[in-house]
């Protein structure tokens, strides 16, 4: 049996207590926290991953490059070695967005918003991995994890002194880049920039800036991992993910860094869309994304605001409590996702690993990104697909059979 459920864990009061604090955060802050994942279901079976320290970024403050608390922004970074010594991989990190002052607020106190709170190292697994039986095309790259602590996937740009909030995202970005072309960046003959979540759309969002960054003969791609959110509507009509973006974009002032040639046409919220962003990234593109995304599946398309009496709290909780008129409503979901990436999927340089599973951030974890049991499309595990397409050894266009064809998911399950 290949098939492997992993069993999530949720400490009632955890959950409960951080809800209380936020509505918005309490779901997506243990979606992504993939420590959790990692201390429940694999830490016992696997070795003691590679730690790599924080490094906070000192010039930062001069540029105004600032979490959202005033501290400084920060990144892991592992050098790389052999032939991966010219060769950059740099992620950045995800973890849902701050779309009122009050939920900006509250973030200062966590390791989203502020230096003072994030872990002072973080291990590097499944594509930061330094093992190449672990992570077989970049292992051994320089490796970098740039921290998410502005709320608006490292892109706003903004400030509110009553509440004492910076939304910084833009200049964090441009401080990281700095500093990283100082470290050895600027002699990079391949570079690859990935993120996750929050993360994943802020990789879409700065594509071709990391492409300018470098002269033509430098070959530039980027990964969206769980990063194409859909301007979806939820379960009771509403627009739950379209309002919070709404709110990210005008807290944030996040308009002054989206692509022109979408603000052309579309208002800045929509532009805030992978799927009306993608077609105007001219950088080579790379899509890894569940077909029913477990964060956007429980954050935008039945969030509990929409589903009050929660009736679709066992569904949600594992897709196997799921019935008929619920599955035909993950499966429009899907369908939208692919009617979204119809013109992408046709240029020549884009790729595409949409398998039909309930997961989210499937690179960044050692078992979904390359392990004897992880995901597969067309026989390929995401390590290989996305180094095939990377180093051009092979068109990746995967695109899943609907649910429940595929038997090698990794499904996340709530208890
Ligand atoms: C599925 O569950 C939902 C929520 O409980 C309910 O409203 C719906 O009628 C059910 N559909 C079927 C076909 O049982």
């Amino acid at each position: 049996m290949r098939r492997m459920n992993i069993i999530l864990i949720i400490i009632t009061v955890t959950f409960s207590s951080v809800r209380s604090q936020t509505q918005n955060l309490s779901p997506r802050y243990i979606l992504e926290n993939d420590n959790d994942v990692v201390s429940v279901s694999s830490s016992p079976l696997l070795p003691q991953p590679l730690m790599i320290p924080l490094t906070l970024i000192h010039g930062a403050v001069s540029k105004g490059a600032v979490c959202l608390d005033g501290t400084l922004p920060g990144y892991h970074f592992h050098p790389g070695s052999g032939s991966g010594a010219n060769s950059w991989l740099i992620q950045l990190e995800g973890g849902g967005w701050s779309n009122t002052i009050r939920s900006c607020v509250f973030r200062k106190t966590t390791r989203r918003g502020s230096s003072k709170y994030m872990e002072k190292q973080l291990p590097f697994t499944g594509i930061l991995s330094n093992k190449a039986e672990q992570n077989p095309d970049f292992f051994n790259w320089n490796r970098v994890k740039v921290r998410y602590c502005d709320g608006a996937s490292f892109s706003g740009d903004s400030q509110n002194e009553a509440a004492q909030l910076q939304f910084r995202g833009q200049k964090i970005w441009l401080a990281a880049m700095e500093e990283l072309m100082s470290r050895g960046m600027k002699n990079a003959n391949q570079a690859l920039l990935s993120g996750c979540s929050a993360g994943g759309l802020a990789s879409i969002l700065h594509c071709d800036e990391f492409q300018s960054l470098f002269p033509k003969s430098t070959k530039v791609k980027c990964l969206s991992d769980a990063g194409f959110f859909l301007d979806a509507t939820d379960v009771s009509g509403g627009h739950t993910l379209r309002n919070l973006f709404g709110g990210v974009v005008n807290l944030q002032e996040v308009q002054k860094n989206l692509p022109k040639s979408c603000l052309s046409h579309l208002d800045p919220t929509s532009c805030f869309f992978p799927q009306n962003l993608i077609d105007h990234v001219q950088t080579p593109l790379f899509l890894l994304n569940a077909a029913y995304d477990a964060w956007q599946f429980q954050e935008s398309l039945a969030p509990h605001s929409a589903d009050p009496h929660g009736s679709w709290n066992n569904c949600k909780s594992n897709h196997a409590n799921c019935n008929s008129s619920q599955i035909q409503i993950l499966q429009n979901f899907r369908n939208q996702m692919l009617n979204d990436i119809k013109g992408f999927s046709t240029t020549s340089q884009s790729g595409l690993f949409i398998n039909s599973c309930f997961a989210h951030c499937q690179s960044e974890r050692q078992d979904t990104w390359f392990a004897d049991d992880s995901p597969l499309l067309n026989n390929l595990p995401i390590a290989v697909a996305i180094g095939n397409w990377f180093f051009d050894r092979q068109v990746v266009k995967a695109i899943d059979c609907a649910y429940p064809c595929d038997n090698t998911c990794h499904n996340l399950v709530f208890k």
